[in-house]
Order: C-alpha cells, then sequence, then structure tokens
C-alpha cells in the first residue's frame, strides 16, 4: 500500500519540480526573442490600443517547445523500476505516452505553420483532424473500447451502454477539433486566450487530484504529467501576454492548448468532464454559429472596437443588407432579435448594423463599454465561476445520471 502511493507521488514529483524549472526557463527566454519574431515578420497589430503597435506574435511556439522538451525528459521517469528488468514493461502505458505527445507536438508544428502563413478556415478543422491521428490510431490498437455507459434516464431505450465504434473515433477526432478552434475564437483581447486556458487546465488538474484516489487513479497521473508542465509554461506565457500585451500567443498557442485538453480527455476517458470545463467556449461557439457559417458576413476580425474618446471597447459591429440574409440567417437571427441577445439596428433601407455574435461582445452590451484589462479580468472570472458550475455538474448532479 505504501509502496504504491511511493509508486504514485514519485514521478509526480519529479515532474512538478521539472515544471517549476520550465516556468523559469520561459520566463527568461521569451523576452529575448522578442525582436527575432519581429524580424522574421512574425508580429500582430494591437488593435485595442491608441497607438496600433507591433507586438511579437506565435510565441505560443516558445512556450509549447519548452512544454514539450520537459515531457521528453520526463518520458524514462514513469518507467524507471522496468528499465533494469524487461519483464513486465507496460508498452500500453508507454506508447499511449508517445502518441500523446505525437499528437500535441503534431499540432504544434501546424498550429506554428497557421501563424505564418495565415490559413484559410477549412484547414483550421483539417488540421487538428490530422494531428489527432497519431492519438486515434493507437487508441485502436491499444484499448479500442467505444462502449459508452448510457444515463440512467435513457436506459429503456438503449439498454446499460451501447458500442458507438467508428462514431467514438469519430466523435473523439471532433473534440480536438472543437477545444483548438473553440479557444482560438473566444480571442481578441489582451490575455484572454492564455487566461480561459490556464483557468481550463487547473480545472482539469483539480479534477485529476480529486480522481488520484480513485480505481482509475493510473488514468489522471497520466494527465497530471501533461497538465503541470502545461500550466507552468502557460503561467510564465501569461506574464507577457497579460494586459498590456508584450506578446501575442497566436493561432499555436490555442491550438496546443485545445490539443492537450482533448488529448488528456481522451487518453484518461474523461472527455465528457473535460467538455464540462468549456462551458463559455461552448456558448460562444453557438452564439457564434450564424457568421461562422456565414449565414451572416463574417468579417477577418470580430475583436471589440477601441473607442479613442474614453479608450474603452465598445462592441464590434458588421453591417450588411438584410436582403443578403438567406432563409436560414433570417430565421436564426430573428430568434436571436426575441431572445434579446443581439444588437440589431435596421434603417429605412433596410442596411442593418449588428453586433459581431462573440461572448465577449455579448458582455459588453450587457454592461456596457469597459477598459480592456477589467474586460479580461471580467470573462476570467467567468469561466472560473464556470469551472465551479461545471464542478458541481460533475459531482452532485453526475449521480441523477450515472451511478458514481
Ligand atoms: C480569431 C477570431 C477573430 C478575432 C481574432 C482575434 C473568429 C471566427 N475569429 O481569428 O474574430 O478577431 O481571433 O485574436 O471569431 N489581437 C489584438 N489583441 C489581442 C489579441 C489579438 O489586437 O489581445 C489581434 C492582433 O492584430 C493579432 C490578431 O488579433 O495579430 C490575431 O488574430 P488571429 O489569431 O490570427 O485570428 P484568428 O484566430 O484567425
Ligand atoms: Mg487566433
Amino acid at each position: 500500500e505504501i509502496d504504491n502511493k511511493w509508486e504514485m507521488y514519485f514521478p509526480l514529483f519529479i515532474n512538478f519540480i521539472a515544471s517549476i524549472g520550465s516556468f523559469f526557463i520561459t520566463l527568461m527566454v521569451i523576452p529575448g526573442l522578442k525582436s527575432t519574431f519581429l524580424k522574421a515578420n512574425l508580429f500582430g497589430i494591437d488593435m485595442n490600443k491608441k497607438i496600433g503597435n507591433k507586438i511579437p506574435e506565435a510565441m505560443g511556439v516558445v512556450s509549447g517547445c519548452i512544454f514539450i522538451t520537459t515531457l521528453f525528459m520526463f518520458i524514462p521517469v514513469p518507467f524507471k523500476n522496468y528499465l533494469t528488468e524487461n519483464e513486465n514493461f507496460p508498452h500500453h502505458e508507454f506508447v499511449e505516452l508517445l502518441a500523446a505527445l505525437l499528437s500535441i507536438c503534431c499540432m504544434l508544428l501546424l498550429g506554428f505553420a497557421d501563424d505564418v502563413l495565415d490559413l484559410r478556415w477549412r484547414h483550421k478543422l483539417l488540421l487538428p483532424t490530422i494531428a489527432s491521428l497519431p492519438l486515434l490510431m493507437v487508441y485502436y490498437v491499444n484499448f479500442n473500447s467505444t462502449l459508452i455507459i448510457v444515463p440512467k434516464p435513457l436506459r429503456s431505450w438503449f439498454g446499460f451502454s451501447i458500442n458507438l465504434s467508428l462514431f467514438y473515433y469519430i466523435y473523439m477526432g471532433m473534440l480536438a477539433v472543437f477545444c483548438t478552434n473553440a479557444i482560438n475564437i473566444y480571442a481578441g483581447i489582451n490575455g484572454l486566450e492564455v487566461g480561459q486556458s490556464i483557468v481550463i487546465a487547473i480545472s482539469i488538474m483539480i479534477f485529476n487530484i480529486i480522481e488520484l484516489n480513485g480505481v482509475l487513479h493510473k488514468a489522471h497521473q497520466f494527465s497530471l504529467y501533461f497538465i503541470i508542465p502545461y500550466i507552468a509554461t502557460s503561467l510564465a506565457l501569461f506574464k507577457y501576454n497579460r494586459y498590456p500585451s508584450q506578446v501575442f500567443v497566436g493561432d499555436t498557442f490555442c491550438y496546443l492548448s485545445g490539443m492537450t485538453f482533448a488529448v488528456v480527455g481522451i487518453i484518461g476517458h474523461f472527455s465528457k468532464t473535460t467538455l464540462l470545463f468549456f462551458i463559455p467556449q461552448i456558448i460562444n461557439f453557438l452564439y457564434s454559429v450564424p457568421q461562422l457559417f456565414h449565414f451572416v458576413p463574417c468579417p477577418r476580425h470580430r475583436l471589440p472596437k477601441f473607442n479613442k474618446e474614453n479608450e474603452k471597447l465598445d462592441p464590434s459591429t458588421v453591417v450588411f443588407k438584410k436582403t443578403e440574409l438567406n432563409f436560414i440567417g433570417r430565421f436564426i437571427m430573428s430568434i436571436f432579435r426575441n431572445l434579446k441577445i443581439v444588437n440589431w439596428q435596421e434603417d429605412n433601407e433596410g442596411i442593418v448594423t449588428c453586433n459581431n455574435l462573440t461572448l465577449i461582445n455579448f458582455v459588453l452590451i450587457k454592461i456596457g463599454a469597459t477598459k480592456e484589462s477589467n474586460l479580461t479580468m471580467i470573462l476570467i472570472f467567468v469561466q472560473i465561476l464556470s469551472s465551479i458550475t461545471a464542478f458541481f455538474i460533475r459531482y452532485p448532479l453526475a449521480s441523477v445520471f450515472y451511478d458514481v
């Protein structure tokens, strides 16, 4: 028993120490690389400032590389006891660790490619799908368990469990696509991309720690190996990305984060709980659907609009002719208007001015013009409240649907 506890905590302890190291390395490395990135033309204009400064972009590649390197060096630690004896080596666990790393590494590469090449939207769906392939293939060889437990209220129709087979793989692939893009489109004000990701990561970490004494402790231990160094490197990145941003994180960081969450959720068999930590991102996605699927025109940038007079942010808008909308567009927007969740102004000529459909703009409509720094803090606070709600759903409420 005591031996087992030590077996469990020793790798986590090493991982924690390594993560502290990676935090300081990230902190040290980023400032020196700013000019390198600017020279390579990797920069973005900070649009919500009086003077639009050139800010080095895609710095997520730096924190990401340090995150991955930390994990590379960590590979032998959980297997140290098997290094001297060849019997009983847990090849299953080993290959999972490698596959998870391969998927995250692949996502880092593709995310960076997106930042450098500024890819089109359809590629944004393709990249995470490609990056999740190594993981899904290993999942197929290793477990191939695609059985899901049916929630109690539905059991009279579907029975206790159903085998989703191929559909389960489609679900897992879509999870990677969702997690990566959902973070990427909930962005545009200083510090929000990293801030939300850190809150999600800490929520996953707390969940793993709670479950560490349960029957599935191996899976949660595995997840912690990834989440702890992820949090460490992202915290260091946050120091430079928070308001006023000295660096932008780029799509590289959003993809890397989403992929990390999807990977630990899939391998740890807690993908539904992972999704629970994405409540603001899910709301932002659903609200964005009309623009994402072009039922309503979607400008390249939907981030809030800077007001030079009071230096606050207002909701940004999109202007179009009402006749431009097709049947579906008009139908959805009439629902949105009835629910009073959009700011819709129409003049005599049928020219419509509507806010861009993002959660950030929605919050601005509700609370009025806000300073950028405060807005980020409010949205991160909303993210924390959502996580608390998620824990409430996961623990007391889950017993209504499952035997937990
Ligand atoms: C997504 C959003 C887009 C939003 C953008 C902001 C969708 C469909 N896409 O696009 O609406 O405008 O993210 O990140 O919702 N920037 C700032 N301040 C910040 C962060 C970013 O001004 O705090 C600007 C900078 O000019 C930066 C650019 O946004 O260069 C980065 O945009 P990018 O990540 O390339 O946009 P997408 O992810 O394609
Ligand atoms: Mg982006």
